[in-house]
């Protein structure tokens, strides 16, 4: 069976490759030069942002992942979250940056960085790739996008359907 790679590409590799360089700027002259970032991201779809993200930065960084599966409650989203793999180590006096693949809703974003301020980090920001901000349904700060977009289904760079076509290097739409 031949493989076909979705062809429909709305942000190529190289705006891809750029835009995460010109956050890694952005970031790291966010904190002091000696300050140690402590990077988490959210399983799956942001593993591959975070790699190129901490390639892009020049100072002492640690990562950790998390996995969170939002369920339904009848046919509605809930917005509840499911912790399915939990952090490894605390967050206590940490410079905690979420690293998240995209905000959709932005269900998932708003409890993490609610569970993670419990934790007691010295700071928490967010990174997010994509952010569909028409999708809305709660307000939630996030202080580094990527690129905003409309409300297409994207893949590629992380993001999937059905567990394929994470490995694209470049975002494309299915819809
Ligand atoms: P939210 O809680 O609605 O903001 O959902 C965010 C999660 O939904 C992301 O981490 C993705 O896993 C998934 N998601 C939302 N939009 C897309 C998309 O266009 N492509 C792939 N996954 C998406």
């Amino acid at each position: 069976m031949a493989y076909e790679a979705p062809a429909n590409v709305m942000i190529s590799a190289e705006e891809i490759q750029q835009r995460v360089r010109e956050l890694a700027v952005e970031i790291q002259r966010d904190y002091a030069a000696d300050e140690q970032l402590h990077l988490v991201s959210v399983l799956k779809g942001g593993f591959i942002f975070l790699g190129d993200l901490v390639r892009a930065m020049h100072r002492p960084v640690s990562i950790d992942f998390m996995a969170v599966s939002s369920y339904a409650k009848g046919t509605t989203s809930s917005g509840e979250v499911r912790v399915l793999k939990d952090l490894d180590s605390g967050l206590d006096g940490r410079n905690v940056i979420i690293v998240e693949d995209i905000v959709d809703t932005g269900l998932t974003l708003s409890y993490l960085q609610e569970i993670l301020h419990a934790r007691s980090p010295k700071s928490l920001r967010t990174a997010c790739l994509l952010s569909k901000p028409s999708r809305r349904a709660v307000e939630v700060k996030v202080d580094y996008i990527g690129f905003t977009i409309e409300d297409r289904f994207v893949v590629g760079y992380g993001l999937d359907y059905a567990e394929q076509y994470r490995n694209l290097p470049y975002l494309a739409t299915l819809d």
